[in-house]
């Protein structure tokens, strides 16, 4: 979705935006402009990609604005893009988000010309009628958002003044502070290569950035923001040699769930710690768990619950977040409810999340951003620690995602008594050794880009499973159609024979997941329900499994309850290399943006 960065200090701003912008990239856009602070402003924008849009060399601004535009309001057109500017030319606005009430402020906004299909346009008129009037930038800012309705984050800019104005509403802000100028950001990938102090806007707050300093709040009464160091490096935001960012997140998986795992786990004592503030015999007393998320942390959630109820004995409901308002909220007060979210930005799931936490629920937050605005609506929050994917599609986080739930469905498990000691002892195992499980289906990649190419023109795939095998079908499936743009869907194997099974012909590959925790043997025989119909089989098989007849064969260490985890990287593998060799644009699939923040 869109993105925002501001730069003010020493050095060239429309290098550092420029550069910025390209961070920005895997956010999903269509066009892309900046504003330059001079006596006059100095905006270049155009429908396209970032490599599209001229700054032209010889800028000597130090301040500006820069947006990536993902369209809402009107079609993505040089004009449409961002910054949009005031009558005069005077002030310039980046924005993320919609403005809900944009017509009526359009139709009070007498005499302003509008040049734009945008809701955005309405706020630099605004801000002219309010600077006009005498105000500050900053009480300018103030002042328009106290008009404004939605979800939002803007960033002004004014001719003349070397400094940059900010405000948001449930849509993030991140301020940078560095050695040599401040940063303002939608995400802290846009400005990491220049410093990692990062401070995240609240709600309703106004930045006043300025060369040395960033100030929050009016001129009479501002403070300085509280700044932490992010353990993010440049490098893990680059791509460090590889041709996407896809498969290098692929191939981080292992350190990333090192990471995830990092001090949680004591394997000599048994024990797990995920460091939540649940009150004393909360979780013995919680009645439901239920997930709410979208798209792949969806599927993560699912899998999440099927090991709350096995290991935990709790009963779980996991409801598509955009579907929740649609009775997803039944008996809140004896609900545990738990956000999955990567990005922690989703609207969908913030929206369903702080419904329960107003119906009465408890709320935890599973994210991968630090600061993201899922942390400020829940009780608390447990962090998945992929570190950044910039990818479109999940892949390190997924896996990161759903070994935070099995931390979570131990440590549940070991609370309410539900396992003995031996058996959390061997999930523990289980799960330290992930990173090297993964390993070893990691470097089995050759082989799947072989596979890749032998079945590269099939009409379509399906992807079966049972149990834990089931959501890795669903995302195997996903990744596919979303990174080659190939049909493929993701069943319950025994469901196919209710109705799917009609479309399996020779050129359909059904693919699966054949491992411990998926029902391997039931799951065998619907593999061969498919392949008396022609169809190519590819199992994804537990580590000493015989299975017959199979077209491929993978083989997945043994990793007990997480095989079907584990030998979800094969089917990422599948899905990367079949998209590569038909040269889809993997890390910015069409229509599809990385943080999807419009319902
Ligand atoms: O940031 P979130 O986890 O809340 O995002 C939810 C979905 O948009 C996301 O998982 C999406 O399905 C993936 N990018 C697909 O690979």
């Amino acid at each position: 979705m869109c993105g925002i960065i501001g730069y003010v200090g020493a050095r060239s701003a429309g290098e550092i935006i420029y550069r910025g912008l390209e961070n920005l990239e895997y956010r999903g856009y269509d066009s892309a402009g900046v504003a330059l602070v001079g006596e006059q402003l100095a905006i270049h924008k155009r429908a396209g990609e970032v490599a599209d849009l001229t700054v032209p060399a010889d800028e000597t601004a130090t301040c500006g604005i820069g947006h990536t535009r993902w369209s809402t309001h009107g079609p993505p057109t040089d004009i449409n893009a961002h910054p949009h500017v005031d009558c005069a030319g005077e002030v310039a606005v980046v924005h993320n988000g919609i403005i809900e009430n944009h017509e009526a402020l359009r139709d009070a906004l007498d005499g302003c010309e509008f040049v734009s299909e945008t809701d955005t346009e309405v706020i630099p008129h605004l801000l002219e009628q309010e600077v006009h009037d005498g105000a500050s930038l900053t009480d300018a800012v103030a002042s328009v958002a106290q008009a404004i309705e939605g979800s939002y984050a803007f960033a002004v800019v004014h001719a003349g003044e070397n400094a940059i104005v900010a405000t948001r509403e449930q849509s993030p802000l991140v301020l940078g502070r560095g050695e040599d100028g401040m940063f303002l950001a939608s995400d802290i990938p846009a400005f990491l290569e220049h410093t990692r102090e990062v401070a995240y806007l609240e709600d309703g707050q106004v930045a006043t950035i300025t060369a040395d300093d960033i100030r929050l709040g009016g001129n009479a009464s501002s403070t300085s923001p509280t700044y932490e160091t992010v353990e993010w490096d440049a490098d893990s935001a680059e791509k460090g040699g590889y041709e996407h960012y896809m498969r290098k997140e692929i191939h981080e998986q292992p350190q990333a769930l090192r990471q995830t795992l990092s001090e949680r786990i004591d394997l000599n004592r048994g024990t797990v710690a995920v460091d939540l503030d649940f009150p004393t015999g909360y979780l013995d007393s919680v009645e439901e768990v239920q997930f709410v998320a979208a798209g792949t942390s969806y599927y993560a959630s699912r899998y999440g619950a099927r090991l709350l109820e096995e290991l935990a004995d709790v009963r779980t409901s996991v409801t598509i977040a955009s579907e929740y308002e649609f009775g997803g909220g039944r008996d809140p007060w004896r609900t545990l409810t738990v956000a999955v979210t990567q990005s922690g930005e989703t609207t969908d799931t913030l929206e369903a999340i702080n419904s329960a936490g107003q119906a009465g629920a408890r709320t935890l937050a599973v994210t991968n951003v630090i600061g993201s605005s899922v942390t400020r609506s829940v009780d608390d929050t447990l962090f998945i620690k992929a570190g950044p994917e910039i990818g479109v599609a999940a892949s390190k986080t997924f896996s990161s995602q759903v070994t935070t739930l099995g931390l979570l469905a131990v440590a549940i498990a070991h609370e309410r008594d539900t396992l003995p000691r031996s058996q959390i002892r061997r999930l523990l195992g289980d799960l330290n050794g992930l990173p090297g499980a993964i390993q070893q289906v990691l470097d089995e990649e050759d082989a799947v880009r072989a596979v890749a190419s032998e079945y590269l023109d099939m009409d379509a795939f399906f992807f079966i499973g049972r149990e834990l095998g089931y959501p890795v079908a669903l995302e195997g499936a996903l990744k596919l159609k979303e990174i080659a743009y190939v049909h493929a869907e993701g069943f319950a194997a025994g469901e196919l024979k209710h109705g799917p099974l009609a479309l399996v012909t020779g050129r359909t590959p059904v693919i699966a997941l054949l491992t411990n925790g998926a029902q391997p043997a039931a799951t065998t025989h619907n593999v061969a329900e498919a392949q008396t119909r022609g169809a190519p089989a590819i199992g994804i098989v537990a580590e000493g499994r015989d299975v017959e007849h199979l077209d491929v064969e993978f083989t997945v260490p043994s990793s007990g309850l997480f095989e079907p985890l584990v030998g979800n990287v094969y089917l990422q593998l599948l899905a990367y290399h079949i998209a590569n060799q038909l040269g889809r644009s993997i890390d910015k699939p069409r229509n599809l943006a990385k943080s999807v923040t419009v319902r």
